[in-house]
């Protein structure tokens, strides 16, 4: 009777509000707009969706949440799928799904609704997420079987009122957040042609880019990015300003051809300029704060984290303990690194912290040298002692 959607002003969301009432027979839809800092006028969504007909209408800002509890843990895992994409899209997901939780428990809602189609990830994520934090709630998937092609649901629509789109309408498929854009389809399903420059907004093609490089410094407070240039920053600050100084460089595009969990292969573009400056920034400070057993360990579990968060399993019990390992690990990562921004590199060139492990004394090739050189004849006679036994039979 009561249903709680998920709301973006787009084509396929406002379809489902006539369509959940006149073909399912919902009585209330409360559309429930996330503001993850996608940059969308979301007051004029917020009315868009009581012009289509829903009952109730709201905007619920989470910018702070979606960085400090699901991007930060990321770059703290430095977890990049297939060891490219930085999640933005996928780390949206869990956190729309805990707003759209609270608020139909809220409004006492008898169910969840959303317009993720059944090809894709989001609708995993979504509905994993949602039954992760409340098993019995109801989920209506309208957009997975209606069998609309873009145009029917466009013309469904205009029968209740529905405007078309506007300006001729995106060929992309496009998702946006502070942590970058996600694009797919139109002619970048021809794998042979290369990205128009036309579907990037972030980051500047590298023709356009300044002639003169740029230095940044970026401050880590255990395994968080705390300051930008020695000035103390918002989490939403952080990336925010970082997005735009990275982008202006031409940094963070990634073209890639991608697995998902429902077994097609994609194509997708993604911008992502802060995800990535400080996933790579956050990897090089690990290399001088922790311990070479635990650097080596945790680079084998950020690749099944990657798949988890991915496979829409943020809530899942697995994904639970890695993070609590993860946070064990992160106390000393703390320092800053200088970065050089040029022509679509982020290249490291300074490091500083005061959990460094790095010895001068010990690492030097000059007259301070303090390692021991002959206990290296020791150890190197046992350490091969295996290799040497079988090498002599
Ligand atoms: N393939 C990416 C992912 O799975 C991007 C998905 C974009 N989603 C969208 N609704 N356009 O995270
Ligand atoms: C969708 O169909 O929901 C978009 C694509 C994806 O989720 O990967």
């Amino acid at each position: 009777k009561k249903v709680v959607l998920a709301y973006s002003g787009g084509v396929d969301t406002s379809v489902c509000i006539p369509y959940l009432k006149k073909e399912w027979g919902v009585e209330e839809i409360i559309a429930v707009a996330v503001n993850l800092g996608q940059g969308d006028e979301l007051e004029i969504i917020r009315k868009k969706a009581l012009e289509s007909g829903a009952s109730e209408s709201l905007v619920v800002d989470v910018k702070d949440s979606f960085i400090k509890d699901y991007a930060f843990p990321a770059i703290q895992a430095n977890a990049l799928y297939e060891q490219r994409y930085p999640l933005g899209t996928a780390l949206a997901r869990p956190l729309i799904a805990k707003v759209l939780v609270e608020m139909a428990a809220k409004y006492n809602a008898d169910a969840i609704a959303h317009g993720c189609t059944g090809k894709g990830n989001d609708q995993v994520r979504f509905d994993l997420s949602i039954a992760a934090l409340k098993p019995n709630l109801k989920i209506l998937t309208p957009a997975r079987e209606w069998g609309m092609s873009r145009e029917e649901a466009i013309a469904y629509g205009e029968q209740f009122g529905i405007p078309a789109p506007v300006k001729k309408s995106s060929p992309y498929s496009i998702d946006k957040n502070l942590l970058g854009r996600s694009i797919e389809a139109g002619i970048l399903e021809d794998l042979t042609v290369e990205p128009p420059e036309e579907i990037y907004e972030m980051t500047k093609a590298i023709v356009d880019t300044p002639d003169e490089p740029e230095y940044i410094d970026i401050g880590f407070t255990s395994g968080i990015p705390t300051s930008l240039n020695n000035k103390v920053k918002t989490p939403v600050q952080l990336i925010e300003e970082l997005n735009r100084l990275a982008g202006n460089h031409g940094i963070g595009r990634i073209d890639m051809i991608e697995n998902r969990l429902v077994g097609i292969k994609s194509r997708e573009i993604y911008e992502s300029p802060a995800m990535m400056v400080l996933t790579q920034v956050h990897q090089d400070l690990e290399s001088l704060t922790l311990t070479a057993d635990v650097t080596h360990y945790k680079q084998k579990i950020q690749e099944t984290y990657s798949q988890i968060v991915y496979n829409g399993l943020w809530y899942s019990p697995l994904k639970v303990a890695l993070d609590a390992f993860i946070q064990q690990t992160q106390k000393r990562v703390s320092g800053n690194i200088k970065v050089k921004l040029f022509k679509g590199n982020a290249i490291i060139v300074g490091r500083d912290s005061r959990h460094s492990l790095y010895t001068h004394d010990l690492a030097t090739y000059s007259a301070e040298d303090k390692f021991d050189h002959k206990a290296a004849e020791g150890f190197i006679y046992v350490w091969g002692l295996p290799t040497r036994i079988w090498a002599q039979h």
